[in-house]
């Protein structure tokens, strides 16, 4: 009799207990849950590099290699690789000879031309309808409506590597339109 009432608490506690581990995990869950944005609001975005990046190709779609790239080019010279989605992306050797910390789309902010740099004037002057950019690729003349959208440069194992620039834009001081 005793062992009787013993075995039919036995499924009673198991019942109690197992809807009790449910109301914890479902209320565990509804917390974490409600936390997760709280806590990602807290954790800074990063700032650029950390693998959110991508390798710089040349026309060939081979890696871009900073070290044969610099031997390569000159001071002051504006270099096209391939970038984000494919797009035509400058490469800056500064008059120092060091790689700019950023890169330029190269893709002319009025219709899509590609815009070629025109080292004697010292700007990138598009053949479509003349808009003109400055050697940071800030726009000069129209009708091209606004500047090359930046990326940032780093090297990373020699590689040259592109990642997003979503800061704000050094040449204007604005946001930037591109993101
Ligand atoms: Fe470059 Fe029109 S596409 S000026």
């Amino acid at each position: 009799m005793t062992q009787m009432s013993s075995q039919s608490d036995v499924p009673g506690m198991g019942r109690r207990q197992f809807m009790n581990f449910l109301t914890f995990g479902a209320c565990t869950g509804v917390a974490l849950g409600a936390l997760y944005p709280v806590v990602k609001y807290f954790i800074p975005p990063s700032a650029g590099g950390g693998g959110s990046g991508i390798t710089a190709k040349d026309a060939l779609g081979n890696d871009v290699v900073a070290s044969e790239f610099l031997g390569e080019h000159n001071a002051g010279d504006r270099v096209l690789t391939q970038g984000f989605k494919g797009d035509p992306t400058y490469v800056i050797v500064e008059d120092s000879g060091e790689l700019a910390n950023y890169g330029l789309n190269a893709v002319c902010t009025h219709l899509g031309c590609v815009v070629p740099w025109n080292a004697g004037a010292d700007k990138f002057i598009c053949p479509c309808h003349g808009s003109q950019y400055n050697k940071e690729g800030k726009v000069v003349r129209g009708p091209a409506p606004l500047s090359l959208a930046l990326v940032h440069l780093e090297v990373q194992d020699d590689k040259v590597t592109f990642q997003k620039w979503d800061e704000t834009d050094f040449r204007t001081g604005k946001e930037p339109w591109w993101t």
